[in-house]
């Protein structure tokens, strides 16, 4: 342990402090001030002994130079959880709540040399397919509709009904989904990430996602799905609905979280006026200072090893906090120098995010078209009441109560100002499938009204 000279402070709350105990990220004190736990965890040296939940221990890398030189040595340390020892030992089991975002799936997160670089390429080429235009349009299209559905009322969970909707909207649009399959697609992903029904949920996501693959086998169009399966790389049926499944997985929970992290920061610093250019420079401050996937690149060492003076053994769990990096003294120095980009929060190396551009497109065109459509649009509570979800990986949170001045919708049917609604239905628990349809179909239905 390489223990700085000053004595550290410790967070508000740790039950770690002085105790010898692993720090743990999973409770609410972390969750209420991560940075205060990042400053403590930097007297530990380049990485510090942490516990994701109840009995998983990992190191986290929360320098600088040490995270990068971890993510560009693909020779040391490796991605493919199946080395993950406390796994194999059954000191983690699967149904621990970070399994599904730790434990092996055949994609290529969790996929090293020759066939990571078969399957992202897959991923990348596919996704560079997508044009500009229409995705400006249809993110368009979906905030319309989703405003549609709060717009009257003048308030709104800017998080649950605006943040958390969106991205699904767009995947669904993204990998053409049809509206049946569509609505389990939201369904599903929604249900895995809000923990209700996890098990259920993730069963409906593969069905519907398998039957997307079978579709577009037999009638390819213009979407992701369909050129990720006419790639070169040849992906099975299997290796298909993995991938479709990551980018849902890999996107969704992070893209809420970068527009809900970064309306926050719009909403919150008096500095940002609502235009166009300020909307960019806020989002770029957010993956400074706030990024959405705040510890996460779990790596597993190939062998017994060292990094930046710190022992490590085959098969150890080893994370990066790509928010205390982004923050920390060397960092915090080139960024005063005017190196805007240099950050983490898409992370480094072979595995670094595939989908910048298109998620920083996604994410500033919402933006804008909320503070278009609702241009008084502010903060509905005080700021330091405000919550964010507990957990070791996303930096998320709970909601975003706002207010503004009620809006007409121009489309026959749309609910108005003054009008009472019935209980609001969610992507989790579709109002009535079998009358309405689910989001999806109601979107696809909003469409050609
Ligand atoms: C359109 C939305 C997005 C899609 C489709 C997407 C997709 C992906 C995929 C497929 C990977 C795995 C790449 C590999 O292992 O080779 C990845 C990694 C990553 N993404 Fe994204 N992503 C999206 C948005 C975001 C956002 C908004 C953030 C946060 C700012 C983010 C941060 C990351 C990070 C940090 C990694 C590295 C994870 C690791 O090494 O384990 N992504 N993303």
């Amino acid at each position: 342990m390489n223990a700085h000279d000053t004595a550290p402070v410790p967070p508000p709350g740790c039950p770690a402090h002085g105790s010898g105990a692993r720090v743990p990220l999973h409770g609410p004190e972390f969750a209420a001030d991560p940075q205060a736990y990042y400053e403590y965890l930097r007297h530990y040296g380049a990485a510090a002994p942490v516990e994701l939940a109840p009995g998983v221990e990992a190191t986290l890398v929360t320098d600088y130079a040490a995270a990068l030189q971890l993510l560009q040595d693909s020779g040391s340390f490796r991605k493919d959880a199946r080395r993950w020892r406390a796994f194999n030992e059954g000191k983690v089991g699967p149904d621990s709540p970070v399994a599904p975002l730790l434990a092996y799936r055949p994609n290529c997160m969790f996929a090293d040399g020759a066939d990571h670089i078969r399957l992202r390429q897959a991923v990348t080429d596919s996704m560079a397919r997508v044009d500009t235009r229409r995705l400006s349009r249809s993110t368009e299209q979906i905030s319309g509709y989703l405003i549609s559905q709060f717009g009257f009322r003048g308030s709104a969970d800017l998080l649950g009904d605006y943040a958390k909707q969106l991205p699904l909207f767009v995947f669904n649009e993204l990998f053409g989904c049809p509206a049946d399959i569509g609505d389990r697609v939201l369904f599903g992903i929604s249900g895995m990430f809000d923990g209700v029904n996890a098990e259920k949920a993730t069963a409906v996501l593969f069905q519907a996602v398998g039957e997307l693959v079978a579709l577009k086998r037999d009638k390819p169009g213009e979407d992701v799905t369909s050129w990720l399966m006419r790639h070169e790389a040849r992906l099975s049926d299997e290796e298909m609905v993995h991938q479709l499944a990551l980018l849902l997985g890999a996107g969704a929970e992070p893209l809420r979280n970068l527009i809900g992290n970064t309306l926050h920061r719009l909403l919150t610093h008096e500095r940002y006026a609502r235009e166009g250019g300020l909307i960019d420079e806020a989002l770029d401050d957010t993956l400074w200072e706030n990024p959405p996937m705040s510890n996460y690149a779990p790596h597993y060492p190939a062998a017994d090893t060292e990094l930046a003076g710190h022992h490590l053994q085959a098969g150890d769990l080893v994370l990066v906090s790509f928010a205390a990096a982004n923050t920390g003294p060397a960092l915090r120095a080139s960024r005063q120098a005017g190196s805007n980009r240099a950050h983490l929060a898409w992370s480094a190396g072979p595995h670094a995010c595939p989908s910048k551009e298109p998620a920083r497109h996604i994410t500033v065109t919402a933006i804008e078209h909320l503070f278009n459509e609702l241009p008084d649009v502010e903060l509905a509570v005080p700021e330091d009441s405000l919550t964010w979800r507990p957990g070791p990986f996303n930096r998320a949170l709970a909601t975003l109560p706002a207010r503004f001045t009620p809006v007409r919708s121009g489309r026959r049917g749309d609910p108005q100002p003054g009008t009472v609604t019935a209980e609001r239905e969610t992507a989790a628990s579709p109002a009535r499938p079998a009358e309405r349809g689910g989001m999806w179909s109601q979107f696809l239905n909003w469409l050609t009204r």
